[in-house]
């Protein structure tokens, strides 16, 4: 289950992975992804037949399960609730970026359904073996299932610790918790993810590397003391994300002039399609690229600090995203300072995001901290060089010096430091090419990723079965 769905709608890379996942797992499984029936699935053309109806709960509502099956055969269950979920704006937050004030019961209300579908409570004519929880918003299904005494096993995936569903303590009698959970307590008010992660037979997190930086203080975001516990008793483990097929330069309906590998010149044809398309002036420099949500974790600033020094240095940079108002004003007024030289675009669009991509020579992310990361991943497919703090899935993704450049501190000095590298890369065209190559032959699918998870299920499963 999840909040997000790129079919549908999406906000960051968790909407790619839960398209992606299900698609790879339903080889082995027979999968449904259970999500909200926002209004952009509604509106989507779908059809959409109503199969199951759970009742009033806990003070939660009662609501009607919806399923529809993409073009590709995936069935998807909606938890159709129009005053909850049929609303203009993101999965989270309204257009001005303000988290919705009844976040808690939408979750609330969705989580308790995955639990009662678990229980075959749904009037659905199928049953789960296993819920698969993906961060805070699910994760209340684990605690739902074990209020209600249901042993249905569950994996809860956390793709970014800092996003925890913190309300204050007066939700618990929204969502219905039992006075005496404490699973939920923290600081004084309740975390849905901590529910999660105390009920949950087994918590993944999207790299190896952030599976074990959350166990530190620094990354752990106050939950490390618990994600320790977790760790030592084998129930916290890393699964790498991937790409699907969908990211593939020579079949991408985006690009002016598709692409594989060695074909720089078309390669080079993006490049000088999408300073036009950006308004940047034609220059024989490098073009570095910005492609994220603009919030405090990317590292934005850091890039915007560092710019004048590519432009000096006879470089351009493009940056696209939203996010904070703050890093959004700082992004804009950078684009206003170096006309023709430095492009900004405050929106989220999917196909200017796969234009850059092919066209850029640079992917910056130097993100604080990574769980996975998705963008350096795709970058690399199409040819374009991610220069990465070594954190988290960045570090398990890049290769210094030859599939993208990294540095060890999220700061300036480092960034500027790998920025001096990549001009001097990008001056010996024979090494950049063989970069890119080797970029673009990075194994990034799912398969691997796919068994892991098809293993930890069937293992989960058993255990629960035995026990
Ligand atoms: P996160 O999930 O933390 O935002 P990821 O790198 O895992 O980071 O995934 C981000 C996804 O969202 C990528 O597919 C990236 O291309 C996409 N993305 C981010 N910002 C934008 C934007 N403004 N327009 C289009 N796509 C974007
Ligand atoms: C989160 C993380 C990102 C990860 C994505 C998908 O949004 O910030 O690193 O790639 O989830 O798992």
């Amino acid at each position: 289950m999840t909040s997000e769905m790129r079919d549908f709608i999406k906000a960051g890379g968790l909407g790619d992975v839960s398209a992606a996942l299900p698609r790879v797992l339903s080889h082995e499984h027979d999968i449904r992804v259970l999500l909200p029936a926002y209004r952009a699935v509604l509106k989507s053309g779908s059809a959409l037949k109503i199969v199951g109806h759970t009742r009033m709960r806990d003070g939660l509502p009662a609501c009607d399960i919806g399923e529809l099956v993409t073009r590709d055969g995936l069935r998807i269950l909606v938890v159709c609730h129009d005053a909850l979920f049929n609303r203009e704006g993101s999965p989270y937050a309204d257009a001005r970026g303000e988290g919705w004030e009844d976040n808690d019961v939408r979750f609330a209300a969705l989580s308790s359904v995955a639990a009662d579908i678990a229980s075959g409570h749904a009037g659905l004519d199928w049953q789960p073996d296993l819920l698969h929880l993906n961060d805070w918003t699910c994760a209340l299904a684990a605690c739902y299932l074990d209020w209600r005494h249901q042993a249905t096993p569950s994996v809860l995936t956390i793709h970014n610790l800092a996003y925890q569903g913190v309300f204050p303590e007066s939700s618990t009698q929204r969502i219905g918790a039992p006075k005496k959970a404490t699973e939920l307590d923290f600081h004084g008010g309740v975390s849905f993810l901590r529910g999660g992660m105390m009920r949950a037979d087994c918590l993944t997190t999207v790299s190896d590397s952030y599976a074990r930086q959350i166990i530190d203080p620094i990354y752990g975001c106050g939950m490390d003391r618990l994600l320790a516990r977790c760790r030592n008793e084998g129930r916290l483990i890393g699964i790498l994300n991937g790409i699907d097929q969908s990211w593939n330069p020579l079949y991408d309906d985006a690009l002016p002039e598709p692409f594989s590998i060695g074909q720089w010149d078309k390669r080079r044809q993006n490049t000088a399609d999408l300073r036009g398309e950006l308004g940047l002036h034609t220059i024989p420099g490098p073009l570095f690229v910005f492609v994220s949500r603009m919030v405090h974790q990317k590292g934005l600033d850091l890039v915007c600090e560092a710019a004048p020094q590519i432009i000096a240095a006879g470089g351009q940079l493009a940056l696209i995203g939203r996010g904070e108002p703050m890093y959004e004003r700082m992004a804009t007024m950078l684009a206003k300072r170096f006309t023709g030289r430095v492009a900004t675009h405050i929106g989220f669009n999917e196909a200017v995001a796969h234009r850059m991509f092919a066209g850029a020579d640079f992917l910056l992310m130097p993100s604080r901290y990574e769980p996975c990361g998705l963008s350096q991943m795709y970058a690399q497919a199409y040819g374009c060089l991610p220069i990465a703090h070594a954190t988290g899935g960045l570090n398990d993704t890049i290769e210094d010096g030859v599939s993208g450049l990294l540095f060890q501190n999220a700061r300036v000095s480092d960034l500027r430091n790998c920025l001096q590298r990549a001009f001097r890369i990008f001056a010996e065209p024979l090494l950049l090419e063989a970069m890119r190559g080797a970029a673009m032959l990075e194994k990034h699918g799912w398969s691997r990723s796919g068994r892991q998870y098809t293993h930890l299920y069937r293992r989960l499963c058993t255990q629960k079965a035995v026990a």
